[in-house]
């Protein structure tokens, strides 16, 4: 058998066809050609780089395997498929995989934490749409004891450029005044560039450090930074719902 040669069959139910029993039966009904030409008989293969199979007419083509990654971003990161500069970007962390996946959104090269990549141009396209609206949460680490009138505004809606945020989660997880720095969570439904730190520099508090702890309901606590993991099913539902 020539090399990329694959029976009829086999090659239907990769497809996502049938089964390959089933696809037989559909051969032997006369429903399958290739190349133009009605097949009946069963042994026949194909070479899926050279011959055209169709099914009730319909070209036949492989099903391509869709990825959904989540990766814990590290700083000094660039969310960046190729960077002219010449930076690390966040494809080099995910090297293993040898297909080709595109992160979904942004986060800047300073802030660390859940970053999803794919190769669903599909998914892409719905999650980041504005309409789409999906929840992102970030920790801040701000210079200074936050107020609660601060937190106040931050919730309210705070202007950055000519933009008024819209409404946000916001709590303080920690005040330490002994270091004098405010730990403060985020969570925001809309993705201007850089939004959590220019909305901090609308309060006048300077951001130390930002990280996105989930997107949506997925969390990267039990990712160590730099790790990521296959997103199942569930987890990819729940984002497009
Ligand atoms: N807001 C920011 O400031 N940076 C990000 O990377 C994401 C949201």
């Amino acid at each position: 058998m020539e090399q990329n040669e694959i029976r009829l069959q086999k090659y239907l139910a990769e497809c996502g066809i049938a089964s390959r029993r089933k696809a037989e039966e559909y051969i032997r009904d006369g429903k399958v050609k290739i190349n133009g030409k009605t097949v009946t008989e069963l042994g026949i293969k194909v070479n899926p780089n050279i011959d055209i199979v169709y099914f009730n007419d319909r070209r036949v083509t492989k099903q391509r395997e869709n990825v959904y990654i989540l990766l814990n971003k590290p700083i000094g990161y660039v969310t960046t498929t190729k960077d002219q500069f010449n930076r690390n970007t966040v494809l080099d962390l995910i090297k293993g995989l040898n297909i080709r996946v595109v992160p979904v959104g942004r986060l800047d090269m300073y802030t660390s934490g859940a970053l999803i990549l794919t190769n669903d141009g599909d998914f892409t396209y719905k999650v980041t749409h504005p309409s789409h609206e999906i929840e992102k949460t970030y920790v801040a680490t701000l210079k200074g004891i936050i107020t609660e009138q601060e937190i106040q505004k931050l919730k309210n809606g705070v202007a950055i450029e000519n933009y008024v945020t819209r409404p946000a989660k916001v709590r303080i997880l920690k005040t330490d005044t002994v270091n004098n720095i405010s730990r403060v969570e985020i969570t925001i439904h809309e993705g201007k560039n850089r939004q959590v730190r220019k909305m901090c520099e609308a309060i006048g508090r300077n951001v130390m450090a930002l990280h996105r702890s989930k997107i949506g309901n997925i969390d990267v606590k039990n990712l160590k930074i730099g790790q990521w993991r296959y997103l199942d099913i569930s987890e990819i539902n729940a984002i497009l719902q």
